[in-house]
């Protein structure tokens, strides 16, 4: 029998991580299966796919929305970066043992510094938005080297709280939350990164032009949706470059499949396969 692993979401048909991690897999030699787990919409869901898929031989699962904290509840150990953004994407099953990691902010270093060659260190970072996904991409920036992060929201206090709690743990990386507005009395930002979901609804942030720095890079979290509204403003703002998440969920997969299987898979095929050109 292959080991087997899956990613567990609802929905989870549209789902790429079947495709990545099969070419990861054939890249690498590695007998494995991989396959997509609904977890349905049932209270309990998630924990019944999960014990069955243990029970069944699985290895590891990556979970996606909406049991990114379910996955953290279930884990026996948990990684600093899954504490700190309160949510699990990948879990490892080692007899009684599962252990919880979040690639998603490593994910999205990865791609900035490696695939789109914008190293962080002494950058100023921008992140929009105060819920999981920047909750999750704050100390892996940190970790990097940014001189300075700010995290911008539309509900000013939700920013203001999330930057209180994270702080003491950037190693003195200075870290600033709050609304839109007070984005004023800053320098302007190297990497400007939205982490909200108004790009799904068709909308941007209300984030103000004098934010991006000349040359800057805006980066927009969601994929396959084109020059999103953000990307849009940020590139009338005098961002240089633009990019959207592809590369960050084919480097986030990378690292989990690095951790399951000891073998770090080159990403560039998947992200031939799956970047669609911005327009
Ligand atoms: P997740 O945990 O998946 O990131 P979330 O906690 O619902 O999701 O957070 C969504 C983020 O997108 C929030 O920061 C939200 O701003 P508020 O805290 O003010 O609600 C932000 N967001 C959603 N739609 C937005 C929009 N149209 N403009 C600006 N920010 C938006």
């Amino acid at each position: 029998m292959p080991d087997r692993y899956a990613v567990i979401g609802h929905p989870i048909a549209h789902s790429k991580s079947p495709l990545i991690h099969g070419l990861f897999a054939q890249a690498t030699g590695q007998t494995m299966t991989y396959e997509a787990i609904d977890g349905g919409a049932a209270e309990g869901g998630f924990a019944r796919a999960l014990a069955a898929f243990r029970a069944a031989g699985g290895q590891g699962m990556n979970v996606t929305l909406p049991f990114k904290l379910q996955a953290l509840a279930a884990a026996t150990q948990a990684s600093d970066d899954a504490r700190l953004a309160g949510a699990a994407n990948a879990l490892r099953f080692d007899g009684d043992r599962i252990e919880a990691r979040n690639f998603d902010g490593i994910g999205l270093v990865r791609d900035i510094e490696v695939n789109l060659g914008v190293p962080l260190k002494g950058r100023r970072v921008l992140l929009l938005g105060a819920g999981g996904a920047t909750r999750g991409a704050v100390l892996p920036i940190a970790r990097a080297g940014a001189a300075r992060i700010a995290i911008a929201n539309r509900t000013a206090a939700k920013a203001d709280e999330l930057a209180h709690e994270l702080a003491p743990h950037l190693g003195g990386v200075p870290l600033a939350g709050g609304g839109f507005d007070a984005l004023a009395g800053e320098a302007p930002f190297h990497v400007v990164i939205n982490a909200t979901s108004a790009s799904l609804g068709g909308q941007a942030p209300a984030v103000p032009p004098a934010a991006f720095a000349p040359g800057a890079l805006a980066y927009d979290m969601v994929y396959g949706k084109g020059l999103t509204p953000f990307l849009k403003l940020a590139q009338a703002a005098g961002a240089a470059r633009v990019a959207d998440g592809v590369g960050m969920l084919v480097e986030q997969a990378a690292e989990a499949f690095a951790w399951w299987r000891g073998v770090r898979p080159d990403t560039r095929e998947a992200l031939t396969r799956l970047t669609v050109p911005l327009v």
